[in-house]
């Protein structure tokens, strides 16, 4: 679908458009008629303009394409002077509003079909096209929620496609694809290096499977060279059978989506990139498939991590926190960075705590949590606090090793937070760190408007992070 812009107003454009006239209607409130003169006209609900809201907005938004599809609309013209922006305009800013649109345009028209073998004899929604003529700072909002809105769809795309299809290898090539075009430059640290770094933890996660692991690094430099980077972290688990600890039926069908935080950190890089925002940022991924072998890591197995520390497994499928410490150590080593956000599909205790409708944030840092909770209202990707707290590391010590990977066999308590602490063991001290389990927004859901599968989360909020930081 394209987006475009003219200076005309709505009921100046050509005949083929669909014009879309907003009412304050409730959101489910919707009609197509046919005017005298044979144009279109789609009249939907945004519910009363004085009670808008960021969150109402963006579904708005997002029922408009709904709207178009189910209608087979193939043109479709909007206007976005009605009166329902003066408070989100005051509040946010015009180019806040424009970047909206565009993402949520763009969000809400995405469909996975890489893998349908015959395309749909469906109408599809070719363009939407703004009228009314947009102001510099309009434009600027416009153009920056394509490019946001074209890289989550990306990322998207990347957890989207089949764990055959995206091993750490192939992961690293998207990573490649992704960037193209922009100054983000990536280096694949393949299984030879991964093993010369010590990286104890990321090669045992992925030992069961025959595509060694990788640790994809993406460096991009747009502000000044003394500065410090932004390290954003994604875990890349392209496959979580659980290992030897296997899933059961019913938590496997989605596990070829847990590198999902691998694919944000890179779709947010490459917006980043793309947008040429004046900051140094590193992405990182420890990429590897959890698979079973009899070269898999077992329970009982005691590894040794990248930082010298020592730890013993009791649960194969408590993978994703392995990868994630190495790549805390890589970045305390390797990186000297100004701040650090983690983000992974780490815990199916985070769906137990917040349902699928929030990220968990676990971070010893206020400033960073109160961040990235108003970043999250601001872009979408809302997220909402855990506690990070030294009593949870209690749990996870060991009589065999410096620490267990999760706090008993049969504990199943807190089992995000715990997490959160282990990995806290292992980030930088002194330097400000969040952990974002994304598991909770791995996918979407009916409400989100958007296509099944995967979300694309949190690459709006990573974006909005880096900009204000
Ligand atoms: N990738 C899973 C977590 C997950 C579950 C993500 C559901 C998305 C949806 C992770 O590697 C995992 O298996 N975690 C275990 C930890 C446990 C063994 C301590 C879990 O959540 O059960
Ligand atoms: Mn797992
Ligand atoms: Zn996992």
């Amino acid at each position: 679908m394209k987006l475009s812009t003219t200076t005309k107003s709505l009921d100046q454009v050509a005949k083929k458009y669909c014009r879309l006239i907003v009412t304050e209607d409730a959101p489910n409130v919707h009609r197509l008629v046919e005017t005298k003169d044979g144009t279109l006209e789609y009249r939907l609900g945004a519910g009363k303009w004085k009670q808008m809201t960021p969150r109402k907005f963006r579904l708005f938004l997002r029922s408009i394409v709904q709207a178009a599809k189910s209608h087979q609309i193939e043109y479709l013209a909007i206007q976005i002077q009605w009166p329902l922006f003066p408070k989100l305009e005051k509040t946010y800013g015009l180019e806040w509003v424009y970047a909206t649109v565009a993402e949520n345009l763009l969000l809400a028209a995405y469909e996975f079909t890489a893998y349908k073998s015959k395309k749909t004899d469906k109408k599809q929604l070719k363009e939407i096209l703004i009228c009314g003529g947009l102001n510099k700072e309009a434009e600027a909002g416009f153009k920056r929620g394509q490019v946001v809105g074209h890289y989550t769809n990306l990322t998207r795309d990347i957890a989207n496609t089949p764990g055959e299809d995206m091993t750490p290898n192939k992961l690293a090539a998207a990573a490649k694809k992704a960037v193209t075009g922009t100054k983000a430059k990536v280096t694949v640290l393949d299984h030879k290096k991964i093993k010369s770094l010590k990286m104890g933890l990321l090669d045992a996660v992925g030992k069961g499977a025959s595509d060694k692991p990788r640790l994809i690094r993406i460096d991009y430099s747009g502000g000044m060279k003394s500065e410090q980077p932004i390290v954003l972290i994604g875990k890349g688990i392209t496959y979580d059978t659980g290992g030897i600890n296997l899933k059961p039926t019913g938590a496997l069908h989605e596990m070829h989506m847990d590198m999902s935080g691998g694919a944000a950190v890179i779709g947010a890089i490459a917006a980043i990139a793309k947008l040429g925002l004046k900051k140094n940022v590193i992405a990182l991924i420890p990429a590897a498939e959890n698979s079973i072998s009899d070269k898999a890591m077992r329970t009982g197995d005691i590894l040794t991590s990248m930082s010298g520390k020592t730890v013993e497994v009791l649960n194969t499928d408590a993978e994703g926190r392995l990868v994630l410490a190495d790549a805390l150590t890589y970045t305390e080593k390797h990186l000297n960075p100004k701040a650090i956000v983690d983000c992974a599909t780490l815990t199916g205790a985070a769906l137990v705590a917040l349902g699928q409708r929030a990220n968990a944030v676990m971070t010893p840092n206020k400033k960073l949590q109160s961040d990235l909770e108003r970043l999250g209202e601001e872009s979408g990707d809302l997220t909402w606090p855990l506690p990070l707290w030294d009593e949870y590391k209690e749990g996870l010590t060991s009589s065999r090793a410096d620490h267990t990977n999760m706090s008993g066999p049969a504990d199943r308590l807190g089992g995000s937070v715990v997490a959160g602490a282990f990995l806290a063991l292992f980030a930088p001290k002194n330097i400000p760190w969040a952990h974002i389990d994304i598991a909770p927004r791995m996918v979407s859901i009916p409400s989100d408007k958007l296509a099944k599968g995967a979300a694309g989360e949190p690459v709006r909020l990573l974006v909005k992070f880096v900009e204000s930081h």
